[in-house]
């Protein structure tokens, strides 16, 4: 059974050391976060794998590591400081401050136009505030995303040291387009590959990982000659998909969508976004836009640019003139593919079926949670909520002990935690969750942050835990990430291991003292083979390969 909401995936993250709040220890900072040990690797192994893809199994790309700070220049020609903006209105009666273009469409039921229409709109007092209601909203005004710092020891005071903290990392790859022409003897069509941080001041940020202030892209841009953009841009539509599908992402959790003309950024000619079905509903994974020549132009010496030093062209063989490329960008988030992998991994069920008599218990608790529920007048709970929770506890009603799941991800809802009954359901039901359920990441092994674990059979008989020890250390040794665990019975061990999506495990027996061999468990079919230790770092690594 899959996450049926992201606390799930937030809860499972935390617990197990994916994620966490940053700065907790001060009461945290506003959707910012912290990989810790498990997703720090599991984020990197993304970035391996779309780095391994993009650039070494291609014969036409190049990497880069560009600088996050750059010359202000960079953000004006780009258009950025003119046109990165989200249009925002304040309430004068309740002082709160919503991004007007919502407000407009989630009241007039479309998008607008533009500022104007907004702007007119607001006048006429057709639009009113989302939090009190009052239509008494400021005319709407556009709020830079970018972050603004200052690059020197001397604050002037004035914009003379101004700099931004990138807002993509795409245009450190424009600016160098000459410079990897130059030094890396590239014909048309070639691309360049980076990945780094970009930071935005987002209005709106949330849903965990997927949308924050600060954040890590995976860009390319490939240059094409004009005319051939928009065969190469299906071709990067195609690639970019499958490359999902072949790190295991359900196929029926992915879809593109072609963005209508309004939406387009100011550069681009088309773009499709590749959308993955979240607990939240289909969102943005990946932009694969046609930026045209926009960027290489814009950073060209023209009379629009006085200020660049150069011409970003390319001399055309066949044609003997310069050109100007054009770009196609498949630009996707680190974070968004990590939090998307961990979604489509999550995987929760049954695995035997209790008692009739612990059925009942967990069945009257249930019911007298949602009573507790139903009493609630408006002043104590949001209506939307209730109804959210009444409607939870009819499903689980409805099909326990199957949905058992469900009401294990209840535990993780922080208005059903609000409900004194719901620590008896929480503290039966996790009972029952270890005894009878299983969590398990089914990662790609080329993603899992750990690729297998080394269990003992016994942890007091030396010789075992030697031999154990070592085999974790000649895994090591392959360039494979493996742990030795000896915390728990093998049951616990091979649970922990399920939850955090370790495809292997081997455990270490008496028969592996005379005859050198051990049990290799499967995370996904849960089969165990005896296989020879010595041939375990290649077996396994082909697996990962
Ligand atoms: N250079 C083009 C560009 O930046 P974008 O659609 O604004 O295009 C590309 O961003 C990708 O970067 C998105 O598809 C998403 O995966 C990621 N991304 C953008 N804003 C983000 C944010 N605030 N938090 C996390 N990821 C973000």
């Amino acid at each position: 059974m899959p996450a049926s909401s992201l606390e799930q995936i937030v809860s499972l993250a935390k617990r197990r050391g994916f994620v966490f709040p940053s700065s907790a220890v001060y009461g945290g900072l506003g959707s910012t976060w912290d990989y810790g040990p498990l997703g720090v690797e599991l984020k990197n192994n993304v970035k391996r794998a779309w780095w391994r893809s993009v650039v070494y199994d291609r014969e036409d790309m190049e990497g880069l590591d560009a600088a996050i700070l750059m010359n202000r220049l960079v953000w004006r020609y780009s258009g950025h400081e003119k046109t990165f903006s989200d249009p925002m209105t304040d309430c004068r009666n309740c002082k709160s401050r919503p991004r007007a273009d919502h407000v407009f469409a989630s009241q007039k039921g479309r998008d607008p136009k533009g500022l104007d229409e907004i702007n007119a709109a607001i006048t006429a007092k057709e639009l009113s505030c989302p939090k009190c209601g009052a239509k008494d909203l400021t005319e709407a005004r556009p709020f830079n995303l970018m972050f603004r710092t200052t690059v020197g020891a001397v604050d002037t005071g004035d914009d003379s040291g101004l700099a931004y903290l990138r807002p993509e990392t795409a245009q450190g790859i424009f600016v160098n387009f000459g410079n990897v022409l130059d030094t890396m003897r590239r014909k048309l069509p070639f691309g360049v590959a980076q990945i780094g941080k970009a930071f935005r001041n987002e209005i709106t940020p949330g849903n965990f990982t997927f949308r924050t202030r600060e954040f890590e892209q995976m860009e390319i841009e490939y240059f094409v000659r004009p005319g051939e953009d928009e065969a190469a841009h299906q071709a990067w539509i195609d690639a970019r998909m499958q490359w999902y599908v072949d790190l295991g992402m359900r196929r029926d959790n992915i879809r593109q969508r072609e963005q209508a003309k309004e939406e387009l950024a100011h550069y681009a000619k088309r773009c499709v976004d590749l959308e993955y079905r979240f607990p939240m509903g289909w969102s943005e994974l990946e932009g694969i836009a046609n930026r045209t020549d926009f960027d290489l132009k814009a950073h060209s010496r023209s009379p629009e640019n006085p200020d660049a030093v150069g011409e970003l062209t390319y001399f055309d063989q066949e044609q003997k003139q310069h050109i100007v490329p054009y770009v196609i960008e498949p630009s996707a988030g680190a974070d968004r593919a990590t939090l998307a992998f961990l979604c489509d991994a999550y995987d929760e069920s049954l695995v035997k079926e209790p008692g009739a008599e612990d059925v009942g218990k967990l069945r009257e608790l249930v019911q007298s949670f949602a009573k507790s529920v139903d009493k609630r007048d408006a002043k104590q709970m949001e209506p939307e909520t209730k109804a959210r929770l009444l409607a939870a506890s009819e499903k689980i009603l409805a099909g326990l002990p199957g949905t058992l799941p469900d009401l294990l991800a209840l535990s993780d809802d922080a208005d059903a935690n609000r409900i004194e009954v719901f620590k008896k359901v929480r503290g039966v039901s996790e009972k029952m969750g270890e005894e009878f359920t299983r969590t398990v990441l089914r990662l790609h092994p080329r993603l899992a942050p750990i690729t297998v674990a080394v269990f003992p059979l016994k942890k007091n008989e030396p010789r075992l835990v030697e031999l154990a020890r070592g085999i974790k250390k000649s895994l090591q040794s392959a360039g494979l990430r493996a742990v030795y665990d000896d915390t728990g019975a093998i049951g616990k061990l091979y649970r922990r291991q399920d939850e955090i999506g370790t495809p292997f495990c081997i455990t270490v027996d008496f028969q592996s003292l005379e005859d050198q061999t051990v049990t290799v468990r499967d995370r996904d079919t849960m089969t165990q083979q005896r296989a020879g230790a010595a041939e375990l770092p290649s077996v396994l690594r082909a697996k990962v390969a």
